[in-house]
């Protein structure tokens, strides 16, 4: 199969925020690395006027995905060490950062829609961060407990909060490889 060659020419694609995340983590370092090391940690999401209206019929979902700008996220790398392991591994092959699309994802627990605020708990988000979408989560669709998991079935390490590995000076656009 042909390998599409360094970075083709599709144009920027620009996403306006839809919301801010609200949270208490400041810093990644002591930040939980996942929603399943977080739990009972509470925070709230911001929706912007706009799309207050879309927030119809959320409520009666126990969890919500939300899609997010990792805005902290360090220039990306294609092989990285993640969190719960001690070699490199291919950074698509993770839940890192360092992405050359930065898009962070958590099924968050949802406990109250008012009005344009969402109040969640199991957060892994730092404060302030952009949102970009909410999506119910939905078992039937996206729950998988059996599935394989790479390299994550071999780790031991179930250590959940970050270290700052993954903190330092935001650049978007490295050239890929
Ligand atoms: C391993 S990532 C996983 C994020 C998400 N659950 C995912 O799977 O896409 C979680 C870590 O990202 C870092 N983080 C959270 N919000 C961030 C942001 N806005 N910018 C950069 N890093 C962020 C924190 O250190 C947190 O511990």
């Amino acid at each position: 199969m042909a390998v599409i060659p360094a970075r083709p020419s599709l144009g920027a694609i620009v996403f306006e925020p839809i919301g801010i995340i609200h949270t208490p983590h400041r810093a990644q370092a002591g930040t939980p690395i996942q929603p399943a090391f977080a739990q009972g940690v509470g925070g709230s999401v911001s929706v912007f006027a706009p799309y207050v209206g879309a927030l119809a019929d959320l409520a009666g979902f126990e969890r919500i995905w939300l899609l997010y700008h990792l805005d902290r996220a360090p220039a990306w790398k294609s092989k990285v060490v993640p969190y719960l392991d001690t070699v490199e591994r291919g950074l698509f092959a993770t839940r890192s950062p360092p992405r050359p699309n930065p898009i962070g994802m958590s099924a968050v627990r949802l406990l109250a829609v008012e009005g344009d605020e969402l109040r969640i708990v199991d957060v892994d988000i730092l404060d302030g961060t952009p949102l970009l979408d909410i999506k119910p989560y939905v078992p039937h669709f996206d729950a998988h407990p059996g599935a394989r998991a790479g390299w994550f079935d071999e780790s031991t390490s179930r250590a959940g909060i970050a270290d700052g590995r993954f903190s330092g000076d935001p650049r978007r656009r490295e050239p890929t490889e």
